[in-house]
């Protein structure tokens, strides 16, 4: 979960490696190195740490002058965050090194096997093999050095390498890790992500697996692992600059949470079409979709919260069984998948290890497959026999909010579109659920312009040391990713339970004044979770309850009340999680805690 850049031109390397890696630090940040070539050497400079301690030591680059080079900014898997653990990697004379984002599984018989020809290791990571193995491997050339790495190595990686006796040439490879290769004017650059090279050019080539680029400062070319050189198209990126840039806001969190309204519509409009559902690019027909037995929704964090909503929804309105499921549960528990399933993997990045595998799992077993996807071009979108985007722009913090929510409007969609086709919903009750589906952008806009209640309500809980977040139904699954968004960003200890269940387990940890956040927007459970919070209240718990607009019963029984506006009781996810994304956010920043980046966490997991 690494990120990685590379930069081969006219132009000073160094400046262009730390402000490309300024774009990726969200894929990991606890240490960061560059390596430039300097007419003669490969000079390496490391830093512990965030970015800025790297840009400070180099005096923002002016101290490695060059304009070949390559940069990584790391998330530690293998070794503590260190200076010898950080990228760039040498090998042993220091003519080769190395950035590398993934994992290399089979890393320590390959270094048993380095070790017993005199090489030796300077860090605990798995990176430093690749460095000795290429090594081992170069003489003379380095696409044969490389493609016989490729054929030693085991696990993922997108890879940065250079060579000092090529000096004008990066090389970059991947397998399973994303890596993208940017053309620009001045030079040529490679990337983990997109947002590093915007700046600079929006005319990229996405790497597929296994193959290898080769960038000068004019020219682009690309090998197979057969070492063959191959043909690729590049493709033109539209996405606005200011979308990957905090554009005023004080936190990539607070901005990406005002993009929703734009982020839902722009999800839902291209697919509404005369009071129907239009989603071409799901390509399948009626009879395909009367036919699914079985739905699977597979993703991890945030995006199987959404998957979890997807359930209720799909067999609440479609009357098809769903089966939400977490990416790292489904893949090692051989599931059962029958011939008229359908396997949807949600992902905001499209590159998470454990949902990517579980994709392939489902492939594997002859099952169709529909990835919900947000970033074009990814694994899981590429790889997926079909894929919906969610049009939610590039996303920054760690800490999702707009792609989950058009996560959910994608899957709301899709069941309208599903239920009309199997008969489950009229015409006319489809072009309701539409309706209400537009109205979506501009109540959570009304949301969000109250944030300063839930931000009064938010700094008297700084200190709490543990919040609980109850529901019924949808509402558990909001709650599920209220309690996730908290303890993420706050570090505050959260728990999100199923209100019914609450006096198996929970309750015995509620004492006078713990905070509860109950969710209620299924009119027909009310009843049911207003007993749950008196028998809260009665043990001193203190109930933020978050509700529909005319549920005024519930003032009797919770202490503080938000109310969302009135939607249909299948969508109500998208307007109740707007308050307790906020209540997260501010919790966090009244903490002092690093909202957009917070400790351990990585934004795009590609690690199992
Ligand atoms: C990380 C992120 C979460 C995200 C999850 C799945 O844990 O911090 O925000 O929900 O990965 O990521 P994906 O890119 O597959 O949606």
């Amino acid at each position: 979960m690494c990120g990685i850049v590379g930069y081969i031109g006219k132009s000073q390397a160094a400046p262009i490696l730390l402000d490309g890696l300024s774009k990726l630090e969200y894929r990991g940040y606890d240490s960061a190195g560059i390596a430039v070539y300097d007419g003669e050497h490969i000079r390496v400079q490391k830093s512990v740490g965030r970015l800025k301690a790297l840009s400070e030591l180099t005096h923002d680059g002016a101290t490695m002058p060059g304009t070949a080079g390559i940069g990584h900014t790391r998330w530690a898997t293998h070794g503590a965050p260190s200076n010898e653990n950080a990228h760039p990697h040498f090998n042993r004379d220091e003519t080769i090194a190395v950035v590398h984002n993934g994992i290399i599984e089979n890393y320590l018989k390959m270094k048993k096997y380095l070790a017993g020809k005199e090489y030796h290791f300077a860090s605990d990571t798995d990176t430093e093999v690749v460095a000795h193995l290429l090594d081992y491997y170069y003489k003379g050339d380095p696409i044969e050095a490389i493609t016989k790495v490729m054929h030693r190595v085991e696990g993922s990686y997108a890879l940065g390498i250079m060579f000092r006796e090529h000096p004008g040439i990066v090389y970059a490879v991947r397998k399973d890790s994303p890596l993208i290769v940017g053309h620009g004017k001045d030079g040529n650059l490679i990337a983990s992500d997109v947002p590093a090279v915007l700046k600079y050019t929006r005319n990229v080539y996405f790497i597929q697996n296994e193959e290898i680029a080769v960038l000068s400062e004019d020219s682009i070319s690309f090998y197979n692992v057969d070492g063959e050189e191959i043909q690729k198209e590049s493709s033109a990126i539209d996405w606005d600059i200011n979308a990957a840039e905090k554009a005023g806001y004080e936190h990539f969190m607070l901005k990406e949470m005002y993009e929703q309204p734009k982020t839902v519509r722009d999800t839902l409009n291209p697919r509404i079409r005369d009071g129907a559902v239009v989603i071409e690019e799901l390509g399948m027909t009626d009879e395909e979709i009367s036919r699914i037995e079985k739905i699977h929704i597979v993703a991890c964090g945030s995006a199987y919260h959404t998957g979890v909503t997807a359930k209720y929804v799909f067999e609440g309105m479609a009357r098809i069984p769903v089966e939400a499921d977490l990416a790292s549960e489904f893949r090692y528990r051989n599931p059962i998948l029958r011939e008229n399933d359908l396997v949807i993997i949600i992902s905001q990045s499209g590159e998470t290890a454990d949902s990517l595998a579980a994709l392939r799992e489902a492939k594997r077993k002859g099952v169709q497959t529909l990835g919900i996807v947000n970033v074009v071009g990814s694994s899981i979108a590429r790889e997926a026999d079909k894929v919906m985007y969610t049009w939610a722009g590039p996303e920054i913090a760690v800490a999702t909010t707009k792609a989950y929510s058009a996560q959910l409007v994608a899957e709301y969609l899709l069941a309208v579109k599903f239920a009309q086709v199997r008969g489950e919903i009229t015409e006319a009750e489809a072009a309701s659920y539409l309706k209400d589906l537009q109205k979506l952008p501009e109540q959570i806009e009304m949301l969000l312009s109250n944030k300063e209640r839930i931000q009064h309500f938010a700094n008297r809980y700084i200190s709490a040391r543990d919040v609980f977040f109850v529901g019924r139904g949808i509402d558990y699954a909001i709650s599920m990713e209220g309690s996730l968004k908290l303890k993420e960003i706050s570090y505050i200890h959260s728990e999100a339970y199923a209100a019914g269940e609450l006096k198996h387990g929970t309750i015995s940890l509620i004492e006078e004044g713990t905070l509860v956040a109950a969710v209620l927007t299924q009119e027909e459970l009310y009843k049911k979770t207003i007993s749950n919070i008196v028998e809260l209240t009665s043990r001193g718990a203190f109930v933020l309850a978050v509700t529909n607009t005319g549920n005024t019963q519930i003032e009797k029984a919770a202490d503080y009340v938000i109310y969302i506006p009135q939607t249909n009781r299948w969508f109500t996810n998208s307007l109740a999680i707007i308050p307790l994304q906020l209540f997260s956010y501010y919790v966090s920043v009244g903490r002092g805690c690093d909202v957009d980046k917070p400790r351990n966490l990585a934004k795009s997991v590609t690690v199992e």
